[in-house]
This record gives C-alpha cells, structure tokens and sequence, in this order.
C-alpha cells in the first residue's frame, strides 16, 4: 500500500466530515462510552497483528470519525480550540511525515527559519523590535520562541522572569521569598508554574479587581506593600489579555507603567486574545502591551491553527536566552552554522515544526484574513450578546470584549449544567460552562467562521426549550 494511496482515503474521509460538519448533517458531538469505542475501532487488534492500511483504513476512517467533536460543525460554540484553516492542517500533514524536530537548526532549518518569521511578525505586531532578518541575537532587540501550548509559554516566561530577577536560582535554587501578582481570574497554568518553579501557589498574591473581573490597576501599589512587608520580593506581575472564562482584558497600559516604574516583570497572557493585535479595531484592548516584558500569544486559538502552536515572545531577548542556564545558553548558539538553535530558550528538547501550521494558515488567509476573522467572531459576540439581553429571561455577567459570551437562567448552578447536558445531548450544539464570581454560567466561545446570529437565536430557542422543562431547581 502506498503512502499516496492511504492519502487519498483519508483525504476523501476528512473531506466528506468536513463537508458534512459545515453542512450541520452530522452532531457536533456524539459522545459513547471509551470502552465501545475501543472495540469499534478494533484497536487491540490492530496492535497485534497491524495491517491498518488500505481497505482496514477506510473502515478505520468510518469507525473513527463519528467519534469526534466536530469543530467545522458551526454549532460548535465551545472551549478556545481553532477551527482549523485546511492549509494548516496540510501544514500538520508536512510536518507529521518530514517531522523536523527543529530546536537544533541543522535537525530542520526550514522548520526553524519559518518559527524565526513567525516570531519575529509577531513581535512587530506587539510593537517590539525584532532582531535583523536572519539573526536571532543583538542588543537592545526583542525575541521568542514558540512552545507546545500557551500553559508552557507561560511557565517559560515565569522561568526567565525568576532568572531575571534572581540569575543565581538556576543553580542555587530561589530562597522561598519571591512573589508573583495575579488577578485570581489568571489561566490555571500560572498557579501549576508556580508550582512548578517552587514558588509555591501560596505565594501568588491576588491584585484587586472589578466586577468583571479586570485588574483594578489603582490597588497595585497596596500589594505590593503586602507583599514587600511579608518580607518577599516580587517576581512578576500576570495580567490577561484576555481572561479566560469571560474574556475581559486588563488595563495593561496603567499595569504596565506600574510595572515599569517598580522594576516588575510584566507578564501578559495573550493565550487567547493578542490575536487582537492584528485588528486595527480591536488592538486598543491591548493598548499598552509593548510595556510588558513578556507575552504568551497562541496561534492554535484564534490564528485557525491547529493544535498546538503557542509563543512566548519577549521584550528584550537575552532574558529568554538567559533563562535556563546562562553559560550553557551562549554555548549552544555560538556554533558556527547558518542558522539559529532555539533549544536553549524551551522546556522542550524535541519540537514539532509548530510555525509550519500557522504559517500555511498565515500564508492563505494572510494578515488581513486573520484580522478580519478576528473582528467577525468579536463582532459576532457583541450581537449576540444584544440579543441575549433583549430575551429578558437571561443574565448576561459581562458585556463581552472578545469572542467569549456567558449567560445563566435563573435558577442554581446545578440548574445550569443541566441545560448543558441536555443541549450536548441533542448534537446540535456545543457549549461550555465556567464559573464567574462564584456562580456557574453557560459560556459560548464564538470560534467558527461561519457560526451566525441565526446558529444564537437557534441555541437559545434550544435553551428556552429545556428550561421549561427542567426539573432541577
Ligand atoms: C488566558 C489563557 N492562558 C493560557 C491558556 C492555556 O493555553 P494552552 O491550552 O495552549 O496550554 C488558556 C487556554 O484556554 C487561556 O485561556
């Protein structure tokens, strides 16, 4: 069986589900039980014997896809994940069979010189200064590098923020006296890198915030005195760009100035809403972000890339470099050779050609596409939201700046997560659900580009349905 045959098979079979998903012929979602699903696909047969090639393909194809989430289905309004654009699956399918494990430049360079572009029109979106085309290193330049998820952008920046602010705790280890700020609304990844990093959670202290859950940056100077008169020092300050659960930026303009003024790494997880950079409408929100030292920006959220592709993209490279191990770090990159090793800036030894995905996507749609993506799904949230006020039988706790929208009927949490199991149940539709100042909302991540205010008006005649006939209280 040839490679380009069992191409063709899948090809046609994802081409069929993408087709059917787009179409609404297929559920979103069709959940069975992992031990069925393990039978149907035969798969302790296939590890004995093999032969999974051919005609047991295409079976395999047909057994397989009514397994997953279909996230071409526009009725899928759930977690943060991308839609993929089919050029950045191809990307995927490149890099899957040449799988140039680039962090040293000779195992990939043109894996490498794509994640070095990437980077680097990143990094001029932000409004940092890049190094000179085809360099990586130079004084007084900005830098990055790409990582397998936003969580380990994030733990990677804290790295380089604790190595900045303590170059001796690579080796040494840190005293047990640094402290990090975070609104408590942060992404769960800040908390496990300070578990990671020995920080201990105990010592992220929670900046004050809004109702909406933004930073109120007039409380930064009374915790950092809290913390200053613990007798810690601080270590960085996280702000979210935007928040996870509701998707509320903070202020970074008056953080960052803060930040500034104090000698205080700024971290901004952008994980998903930097890609409001690229939108001359929606790149106010992010007003002030060139004053941070770091920024975590996935490409797998809202750039149509698949999973994962994330950056961590800093202010000035050489706290990147020096992140890990400062000697080892210059030893790794001295070598005489045409191109750039990231190894020493990620956790990662072994990568996977990341910047291909996003590139391909990049590449079709370009910049403008991307930007115009952005502004439909945030449009598409604000008329949403219109409408959801307008129904008078549901709380709207936010008035939406990204594309993330929640909403609760009146009634208790249980109450809320009953709705959405039975909407799951139908197929027709997927939604998430998260907790907000205490309370558990239905949530609506608008990541489809075809997704309407029609597929709204849909869902919520769906949620009206099972409201009346709920029992939970
Ligand atoms: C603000 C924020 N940061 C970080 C992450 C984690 O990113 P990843 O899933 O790429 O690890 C998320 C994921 O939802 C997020 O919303």
């Amino acid at each position: 069986m040839t490679f380009l045959s069992d191409l063709q098979i899948v090809a046609g079979a994802l081409d069929r589900q993408v087709a059917d998903a787009r179409a609404g012929a297929v559920p979103v979602l069709a959940q069975r039980p992992m031990s069925a699903i393990i039978e149907d696909l035969q798969l302790d047969r296939f590890a004995r014997r093999g032969g999974l090639e051919g005609d047991a393909l295409r079976r395999f194809m047909d057994a397989y896809l009514p397994t997953i989430i279909n996230l071409h289905q526009p009725g899928y309004m759930g977690h943060q994940v991308a839609v993929p654009h089919p050029s950045a699956a191809i990307g995927a399918l490149i890099d899957g069979l040449t799988n140039n494990p680039m962090p040293i430049y000779e195992m990939g360079p043109g894996a490498a010189a794509i994640e070095s572009f990437v980077l680097d029109w990143m990094l001029k979106k932000i409004g940092w200064t890049p190094p000179e085309p085809g360099h990586r290193t130079g004084k007084g330049v900005s830098g990055g590098v790409l990582t397998h998820g936003g969580s380990l952008a994030n733990l990677t920046a804290l790295i380089a923020a604790r190595s900045s602010v303590r170059p001796d705790a690579w080796r040494q280890g840190a005293a047990g006296d640094l402290a990090l700020m975070a609104p408590g609304n942060n992404h769960y990844s800040i908390e496990r890198a300070a578990g990671i990093l020995g920080l201990g959670t105990d010592n992220i202290y929670r900046v004050p915030t809004d109702a909406r859950g933004a930073i109120d940056p007039r409380s930064l100077p009374a915790t950092l005195a809290h913390i200053r008169r613990d007798g810690k020092t601080p270590m960085a300050m996280v702000a979210n760009a935007c928040s996870t659960a509701v998707g509320i930026y903070d202020r970074l303009r008056p953080i960052g100035e803060f930040c500034r003024e104090q000698g205080i790494w700024l971290h901004v997880d952008g994980a998903h809403g930097a890609s409001a950079l690229l939108s001359p409408v929606y790149r106010h929100l992010l007003d002030g972000v060139e004053l941070a030292s770091s920024l975590t920006w996935d490409a797998h959220k809202m750039m149509r890339t698949p999973s994962v592709c994330a950056a961590l993209l800093v202010r000035d490279q050489r706290t990147i470099d020096t992140a890990f191990d400062q000697d080892a770090s210059y030893l790794i990159h001295d070598r005489d050779q045409p191109g750039f090793d990231f190894l020493h800036r990620t956790v990662e030894c072994t990568k996977s050609g990341m910047g291909l995905k996003f590139f391909l996507t990049l590449g079709a749609l370009g910049e403008e596409g991307l930007a115009r993506y952005v502004e439909r799904q945030y449009g598409l949230a604000a008329q949403a939201y219109d409408y959801l006020k307008g129904l008078g039988w549901v709380e709207t706790p936010v008035v939406p700046q990204a594309n993330i929208l929640c909403f609760r009927v009146a009634g208790s949490d249980a109450r809320q997560l009953e709705l959405r199991k039975r909407i799951l149940a139908e197929g027709d539709f997927y939604i998430t659900s998260t907790l907000f100042a205490d309370q558990r909302y239905l949530r609506l991540v608008f990541m489809h580009p075809d997704t309407t205010l029609d597929d709204v008006k849909r869902l919520m005649d769906r949620v009206r349905h099972f409201n009346a006939e709920c029992d939970v209280a």
